[in-house]
């Protein structure tokens, strides 16, 4: 599959990231296109979260360029990320159990009358929005603790598209998730792709990746150690590069002595 020759819309490299002593990301590239999922793979501890965290603005890089549609920009916070429309769905859910659907979805963005809440056009503007997405919740106004952790999980997806973002990162949606609700979850993936956003999907997951992404970027020891097409590359290819064992030279001596 060849990417497309528009500009990405977010490329970045030379992306370095330390937490005291450990340095979390090494001269780090990517790029993600409108229209693909990417998958972002590797070991525990491999800088994924980290990569989400500097692109979402919650732990700017150290140092690195980033490039949004083509022109350089600065990602110092989460409201920098925010205005380009990058929404993020982090590890551990962030909803409210005692909240419904739609508390959750409008929480610290409530829609007001005359200075009262407008339950009305909020619950509206929920319907419109699962609707768009096929999510299927039959009472919005049952607090989400009643839901399965399928639907929890869309719910939590669907409140970082209420924003009309163009870019979506998703940090291991499905991991606490049984086969059949990661396939809703897997299915809604698609559908943001099919709407033309771009989708970065963190998952250690490989049949996840398989089943979605259009590539697989892998991480390991904080740095980039390959980029595949999921269509053409093996699930054996992936895992050795997860792993180390498609490692070069190089990168053997600096995670011997400790470098990494
Ligand atoms: N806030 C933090 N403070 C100190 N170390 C951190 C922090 N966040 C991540 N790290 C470290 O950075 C490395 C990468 O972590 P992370 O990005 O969470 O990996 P992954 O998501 O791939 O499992 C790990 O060694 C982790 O312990
Ligand atoms: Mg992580």
């Amino acid at each position: 599959m060849a990417r497309p020759s528009a500009p990405p819309l977010l490329a970045l490299s030379g992306v370095f990231k330390r937490f005291g002593a450990v340095q979390a990301l090494r001269d780090v590239e990517l790029e993600i296109h409108a229209g693909e999922v990417i998958a972002l793979v590797g070991d525990n501890g491999a800088g994924k979260s980290t990569l989400v965290k500097v692109i979402a603005g919650v732990e700017p890089a150290d140092t690195g360029t980033l490039e949004w549609q083509g022109r350089p920009i600065h990602i110092g916070r989460p409201h920098d990320a925010q205005h380009l429309g990058i929404a993020t769905v982090y590890q551990d859910l962030a909803l409210c159990d005692n909240l419904d659907v739609v508390g959750n979805l409008f929480l610290g963005r409530e829609l007001t009358r005359i200075g009262v809440l407008d339950e009305v056009e909020m619950e509206r503007r929920t319907r419109d929005l699962l609707a768009t997405l096929s999510i299927r919740i039959p009472d919005v106004r049952r607090p989400v603790a009643a839901l399965s952790g399928g639907q929890r999980q869309t719910v939590a997806i669907s409140r970082a598209l209420l924003g009309a973002p163009n870019l979506v990162m998703l940090d291991e949606p499905t991991a606490a998730l049984g086969i059949e609700q990661t396939a809703q979850v897997l299915d809604l993936v698609e559908r943001l792709r099919d709407r033309g956003l771009g989708v970065l999907l963190v998952s250690h997951n490989l049949g996840d990746v398989k089943a979605v992404a259009d590539w697989v970027a892998v991480l390991r020891l904080g740095r980039n150690n390959g980029f595949f097409d999921v269509t053409t590359t093996s699930q054996e290819q992936i895992v050795s590069s997860i792993t180390g064992a498609s490692d070069n030279a190089v990168t053997r001596r600096a995670a011997r002595e400790g470098e990494l």
